[in-house]
């Protein structure tokens, strides 16, 4: 299909291969999430963390359908490497400056592909004696890695394709895209 002229003003004339989710399918499946967490946790501090950039827009809609106390910080993690494929190691960038000992830990991830991120945070984080600590993520390439029980709360599970567009770049484009697109 042809990339649609309003996709083709925003992207700067780089056409897509599909809307995979819509802003309505992203913003329903956004307030689901966000009623499985407050749901999740009736009570404790919960702290809300982040994980930059990719996180940006997802984390600002997710924590306006928490509808319980929380605290937001960020986490700012770099994999080396750059494409379409993500390496294996992962760097921290920015530490959030609030204590986790004690707190329910929500990190908020765009999407799990192989898993490796999560991972690493996940061990790095866990070092640091929080109550609980789950992993929220938008999307989730199933198919790309095992199963990952610390990834409690998922949006959708995404095909293997190149996803871009809210908040998801590919070389820091296209995150400001309202939907999600298929790039490849
Ligand atoms: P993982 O460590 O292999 O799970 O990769 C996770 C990170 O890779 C995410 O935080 C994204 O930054 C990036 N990533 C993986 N798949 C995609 C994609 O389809 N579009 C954009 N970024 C992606
Ligand atoms: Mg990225």
């Amino acid at each position: 299909m042809p990339t649609a002229p309003e996709v083709l003003r925003r992207t700067g004339g780089q056409t897509i291969k599909s809307i995979v989710y819509d802003e309505a399918a992203i913003a329903a499946k956004v307030a689901e999430l966000g009623s499985q967490i407050t749901g999740a946790y009736p009570e404790g501090d919960l702290l809300v963390l982040g994980l930059l950039k990719g996180s940006f827009i997802f984390l600002g809609d997710l924590v306006r359908k928490i509808e319980r106390p929380l605290q937001v910080d960020f986490l700012v993690a770099s994999s080396y490497g750059s494409g379409m494929t993500t390496s294996g190691t992962v760097r921290l960038l920015y530490d959030p400056e609030t204590r986790l000992e004690g707190k329910h830990i929500v990190l908020v991830e765009d999407i799990v592909d192989s898993g490796n991120t999560i991972r690493k945070l996940v061990g790095l984080l866990r070092e640091r004696r929080p109550a609980s600590l789950a992993v929220c993520a938008l999307l989730d390439k199933v198919a790309m890695h095992e199963p990952m029980p610390e990834v409690r709360f998922v949006g959708f599970q995404a095909p293997t394709a190149f996803l871009v567009g809210y908040g998801l770049d590919h070389a820091e484009n296209f995150r400001h895209l309202p939907f999600i697109a298929d790039l490849t």
